[in-house]
Formats: structure tokens, C-alpha cells, sequence
């Protein structure tokens, strides 16, 4: 409880910060870390990029073709991911992640690599990467409004034992230091990012999962709707900042 209570102190004894403008997750990071997000050298998550355009490359079993057999060069997809999430013609909300499974399974004839896994963490950085420092460019309206609707109510919505919001915190709060962290925007924009917590690479979702859990909320299952919303919506309020695929965090 000591933890909590600390938190709560900050959040409510603070004067307001300013609320509004949205900036680039790059602009928080300590020097060290912009360093090495920008350096392929010395980057860890490279590793998942080297991976995902092996897997790029390779045929799955069956003979179907690779992904670079339909879609040709990585490099062809510059700009794709500064576009999702995105309503697929299904009418589902696709993140880049889905968008890959939906490749695999209905393109490939393939089984599922699974949310989390290496090789759906490695592709989508890989895809991603191919966007690096262009700007985030999601469709807002036509039948993606509903879902942004949906992720500005999650993302303005008290929760969990703290009852704090998002915005609480990554527009309230933002620039205020949090257990050794500086809160930021809250923008998607470098995931799959390397964390150093974790040790390795890790999908937006399972950073939503760690938001939840320090306000004792519900965790959403990884791909959960709630966190597809709110994906589109974060990438909504972060319309014109720079792709960091592949980010670094503490
Ligand atoms: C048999 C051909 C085929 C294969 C193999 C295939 N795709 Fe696709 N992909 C498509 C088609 C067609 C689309 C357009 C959407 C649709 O109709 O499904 C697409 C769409 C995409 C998109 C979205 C592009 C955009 O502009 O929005 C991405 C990303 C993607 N594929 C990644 C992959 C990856 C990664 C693989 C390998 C795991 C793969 N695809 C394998 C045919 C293929
Ligand atoms: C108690 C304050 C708090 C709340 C509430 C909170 N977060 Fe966070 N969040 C943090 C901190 C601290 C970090 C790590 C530092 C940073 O990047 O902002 C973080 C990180 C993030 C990141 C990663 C940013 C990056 O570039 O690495 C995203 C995205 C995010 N939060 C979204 C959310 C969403 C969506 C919600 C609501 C479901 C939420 N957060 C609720 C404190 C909070």
C-alpha cells in the first residue's frame, strides 16, 4: 500500500501540468537511451528486425507463398504502418500485428504465430521499421470513428483501485516523474519497443497491460478490442509525430 499511497500523493499534490500539446515518446528519453534508439549498432531490438526480415523472406511449410513472395521487397512496405490500426473490409479493427496474422492465416494457410510471440514481434518490427520517422497518418473517421470513440472513452475513463485515467496521467501528468520514470504522451509510436525491464521486445499491448496493472485495473487480454481501441485512438492524438519502431525504454 506504501506504493500506492506515494502515487496518489504525487498525482494529487502536484500542481496541474499543462495539458495539450502530444510530443514524440523520443523527446522524454534520457540522452543514453535517444542515443541507442538511434544507433542500429548498439540497439538490442535490431535483433528482432534481423529475424523478422529473415522471416520476410522465408516460405512457410505447405508451399504457399512467403510474405515477400506476394508483397515483394520490405522495403515496399514504407508507410504502411504509419497507417494502422485500420477497419479491415471485414469491418474488424486490424492493428499491424492482426493485419500480419490475417496474412498468415487466410494468404499463407498458415497457423497463427500468436500475439507475443518472437516471430510476430520480429515481422511487425520489421514492417514497421520500413515507417521510421514518418508520421503517423491513421484514418479517423468513416467506420473508424466508432473505435476512436471507444478509445477516447477507455482512455478518459477512471479505473482500477487508483481511479485515475489515462489522461491522468499522459496529459495531466505529463514531464512529472513516476517510480523513477518521466510520465510521458503516451503514444504507441515506438512499439514493438526493446524494454530493459523486460529484457527484450514487446508489443504496445503488454505495455497497456503494465498501465492497468499500476492502477490496479483490469488487465485486457493481449489483441483485447478494449486496447485495439485504444491503439487507435493513442494514434489518433499522435497524428503527425515520427514512427520510433524499433523504440528503447527503461
Ligand atoms: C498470397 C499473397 C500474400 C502473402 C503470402 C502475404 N500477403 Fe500480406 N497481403 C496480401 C494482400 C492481398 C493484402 C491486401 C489486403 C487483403 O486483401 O488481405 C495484404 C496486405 C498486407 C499488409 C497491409 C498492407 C497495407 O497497405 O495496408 C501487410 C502489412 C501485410 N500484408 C504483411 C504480410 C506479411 C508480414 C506476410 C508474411 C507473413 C504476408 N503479408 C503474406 C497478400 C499476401
Ligand atoms: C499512474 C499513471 C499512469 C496511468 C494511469 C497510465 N499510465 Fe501509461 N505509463 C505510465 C508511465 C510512468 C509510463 C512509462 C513512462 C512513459 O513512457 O510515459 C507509461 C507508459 C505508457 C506508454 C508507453 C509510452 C512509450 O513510448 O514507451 C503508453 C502507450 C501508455 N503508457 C498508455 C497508457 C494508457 C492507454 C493508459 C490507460 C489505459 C495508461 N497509459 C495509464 C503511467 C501511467
Amino acid at each position: 500500500m506504501k506504493g500506492l499511497t506515494a502515487l496518489l500523493l504525487l498525482l494529487v499534490a502536484t500542481a496541474p501540468a499543462v495539458a495539450g500539446e502530444v510530443r514524440a515518446p523520443a523527446t522524454f528519453l534520457s540522452p543514453d537511451l535517444r542515443a541507442l534508439q538511434g544507433d542500429p549498432s548498439r540497439h538490442p531490438g535490431w535483433l528482432w528486425i534481423d529475424t523478422g526480415e529473415a522471416l520476410w523472406r522465408a516460405a512457410p511449410a505447405g508451399g504457399r507463398p512467403s510474405c515477400q513472395g506476394c508483397h515483394g521487397d520490405i522495403t515496399g512496405m514504407r508507410g504502411v504502418a504509419t497507417r494502422y490500426p485500420q477497419v479491415a473490409q471485414t469491418g474488424d479493427l486490424l492493428n499491424l500485428e492482426g493485419r500480419i496474422e490475417t496474412c498468415r492465416s487466410s494468404h499463407q494457410q498458415a497457423p497463427a504465430l500468436g500475439y507475443e510471440s518472437e516471430a510476430l514481434l520480429s515481422l511487425t518490427a520489421a514492417v514497421a521499421l520500413q515507417s521510421r520517422s514518418l508520421p503517423v497518418s491513421v484514418a479517423t473517421d468513416g467506420p473508424a470513428a466508432r473505435f476512436v470513440a471507444e478509445g477516447r472513452r477507455l482512455y478518459t475513463l477512471r479505473q482500477g483501485q487508483l481511479n485515475l485515467s489515462c489522461a491522468q496521467c499522459h496529459d495531466e501528468n505529463v514531464g512529472r516523474r513516476l517510480r523513477g520514470d518521466v510520465i510521458s504522451s503516451g503514444v504507441g509510436t515506438g512499439f514493438p519497443a526493446y524494454r530493459l525491464e523486460w529484457n527484450t521486445m514487446g508489443s504496445l499491448h503488454r505495455r497497456l497491460r503494465a498501465c492497468s496493472l499500476g492502477v490496479r485495473a483490469t488487465q485486457f487480454p493481449l489483441g483485447a478490442p478494449e486496447y485495439l481501441a485504444l491503439e487507435l485512438y493513442l494514434a489518433a492524438r499522435a497524428k503527425g509525430l515520427p514512427v520510433e519502431t524499433p523504440g528503447i525504454r527503461r
